[in-house]
């Protein structure tokens, strides 16, 4: 036998050591909470590929942000479903839109609760895309440079609303700037940009888009949206967005793409979040459901995977089940 025989497993022998030694806590000020909002009054409809997740109006949205609330959950992240979509997605960046309203209420009710709003047509417009569409020769295109001016308006009345966090997710170029151009001309120069600097085309936001009833109605957002091969261009994306003005920066979506975390914490110093998005979500939902996996131990594994690789924040649909299963772990060390 060589001399000194390793053992790693001197440090896993008992949970007090392994306690002692532990690298990442999953803790519940990571975890940020997506909702969805719609008009109308006392509406609950549950969204059928997101098991335990529903589009609220906004009284019943202000009962489940008391409710996080509680739970010690930090902040959410805002969708909104308009009563009628049009080409140019005006339901965005009306000043009494769906968003507007809500934010107003939640900031009376919840005036600590971090409000960030997300920031895009597609939910707005009938044609499903990000930004406005041009034809060209046979073929749509999204049209960039005049997509940004609506994002710009919509990011400003949200701002204005009280939204504490603008978070656009179109993936316009240029969207940053604009977006920060226009918050400090008209004194919302305190309202930080979370961008969604690094999105991929995925195939895994299928439920959002029932969620947000926001499925594109032809064509697809790879002329936008990232592609999946490349990792470089996603820290290409974020040095431009944080050039252009961004205060924090997010990855989505999370699992597949835990190597492009590693990287963009390694590289940047900046707030990063990650979203563990809704077909992940889906994923460990139906497994769970059918006793395949079990619900808590993988999800929290995910979530902790996520932390290692380099996330500050966690955007999750698990955040309000996480917190609560957070709070029921044992105390670490007997004597607490
Ligand atoms: C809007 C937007 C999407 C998501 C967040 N913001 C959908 C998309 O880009 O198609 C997806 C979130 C999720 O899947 O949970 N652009």
């Amino acid at each position: 036998m060589p001399f000194p025989i390793h053992r790693p497993r001197r440090l896993r022998q008992n949970e007090q050591l392994r306690a002692l030694v532990r690298q990442t806590t999953l803790e519940v000020k990571d975890l940020v909470m997506p909702l969805f909002v719609r008009a109308g009054q006392r509406i609950s409809r549950p969204i059928a590929s997101m098991p335990g997740q529903s589009q609220m109006s906004i009284d019943f949205l202000l009962a489940e942000c008391l409710e996080l609330e509680s739970l010690g959950i930090p902040a959410i992240l805002l969708f909104g479903i308009p009563e009628t979509k049009d080409d140019q997605g005006s339901g965005a960046w009306d000043e009494n839109g769906i968003v507007p309203q809500a934010v107003r209420a939640i900031k009376e009710k919840c005036p600590k609760l971090i409000v960030i709003t997300d920031v895009c047509l597609c939910e707005y417009t009938s044609h499903g895309h990000c930004g406005l569409i041009k034809k060209v020769g046979q073929e749509f295109h999204v049209d960039n440079d005049p997509t940004l001016e609506l994002l710009a308006k919509t990011a400003l009345n949200y701002a204005k609303a009280g939204a504490d966090i603008i978070a656009p997710s179109d993936m316009m170029d240029g969207r940053v700037a604009a977006i920060r151009r226009t918050l400090d001309k008209h004194h919302c120069e305190h309202t930080p940009i979370l961008s969604y600097a690094a999105k991929f085309a995925s195939a895994f936001y299928s439920p959002f888009r029932e969620a947000a009833e926001s499925p594109p109605q032809f064509g697809d957002r790879k002329g936008y949206q990232m592609d999946y091969h490349n990792a470089d261009e996603a820290l290409r994306e974020i040095q431009l967005d944080i050039d252009e003005g961004a205060d924090m920066i997010m990855i989505k979506p999370a699992l597949a793409y835990l190597d492009i975390i590693y990287r963009a914490k390694q590289q940047f110093n900046i707030p990063l979040a990650c979203y563990n998005v809704s077909g992940e979500y889906a994923m460990l939902k139906a497994a769970a459901q059918k006793g395949w996996l079990d619900e808590r131990t993988t999800v929290l594994e995910s979530l902790v995977g996520m932390k290692r690789a380099g996330a500050d924040l966690i955007i999750t649909y698990f955040a309000k089940d996480a917190a609560d299963w957070l709070r029921q772990i044992p105390p670490l060390c007997p004597t607490e």
